[in-house]
This record gives C-alpha cells, structure tokens and sequence, in this order.
C-alpha cells in the first residue's frame, strides 16, 4: 500500500474562521477528511498532521524517514518564508514533496513571494484553495505510480 504523509504549519488549525475572505470557510478537519478519504478510495493510507511548533514539524519530517511515507505533501503557512529548518529536514529525509498554498502567495505581500521550499519541491501549488491539497494528492498518487 502507498503512504502519504500531509503537513500543515502553523495557523492553519484556524481554518473556516481565520480571514474567510483570503482563505475561505473550510475546516482542517474537513480537508483531512476529504483527503484521507480521497486516497483510501485509490488504495491508498494518507497521514495527516498539523503543528504551530517549527520542532514538532521537523521532528514529524524525520520520522517520515523510517514509518514508510513516499510521498509529503505540505503547506508551511508562515514557515514557507522563514523556515530553513524545515528546509533541511525535507531535504535531510529525500522524500519527495509537494509545497501547497490555500492563497496565491504571489498576488499577496511581497514577503509571501520568497518560499524556502520551492526550489526543492517536486510542484508548487497556491490559489486552489483546499482543492489544491486534493490537487497535490492526485499528483502524488500519479508520481507513486509512476504516470506522472
Ligand atoms: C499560506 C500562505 C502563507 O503566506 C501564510 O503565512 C499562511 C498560509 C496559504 O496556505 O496560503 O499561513 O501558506
């Protein structure tokens, strides 16, 4: 069975209430769901996990190496712009990963525009809202099963 692991970075915990109008009403628990269920229904265990700490977000990428994830898919929120220690333990496991953004980065703040992740990631996705999450599973699956 193919494995995938979700990360969320901080924040986003306050998805459905935290400025609707830049990232809309949807819960976290409601993307986990649909996106355990979405990969369940393609043969598929989906993890997922969601932290405000910099530490627990690294310590959950190094586990990663050793509980058979092939596949992340992460949204660093803040992180994206700060973060060179998550950085290194994506770069420190060799997972491959795609690097999600409920907004467009790019049309926002110019701080929002400079990302720690995106030169190493397999795929960039921001705007989609939480179908980009779902975007990036069935990009992930495809990878996996070497289609894509
Ligand atoms: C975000 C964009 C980041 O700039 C911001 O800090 C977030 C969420 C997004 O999903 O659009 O917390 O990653």
């Amino acid at each position: 069975m193919m494995n995938l692991l979700v990360l969320h970075g901080p924040n986003l915990n306050l998805l459905g209430t935290r400025e609707p109008q830049v990232y809309g009403v949807t819960t976290l628990d409601q993307i986990n769901e649909d996106l355990v269920k979405f990969a369940a229904d393609r043969g598929t265990s989906l993890q997922t996990f969601q932290s405000n700490h910099e530490g627990a977000l690294v310590d959950r990428i190094q586990q990663a190496r050793t509980d058979g994830t092939q596949f992340i898919v992460i949204n660093p929120a803040a992180f994206t712009h700060t973060s060179v220690a998550i950085r290194d333990a994506l770069a420190g496991v060799a997972i491959p990963f795609v690097e999600v953004h409920l907004s467009n980065v790019h049309r926002r703040e110019a701080f929002r525009h400079h990302s720690y992740f995106s030169d190493l990631a397999e795929a960039v996705m921001a705007g989609f809202g939480p179908a980009g999450y779902r975007y990036a599973v069935d990009f992930a699956l495809s990878r996996l099963a070497k289609i894509a």
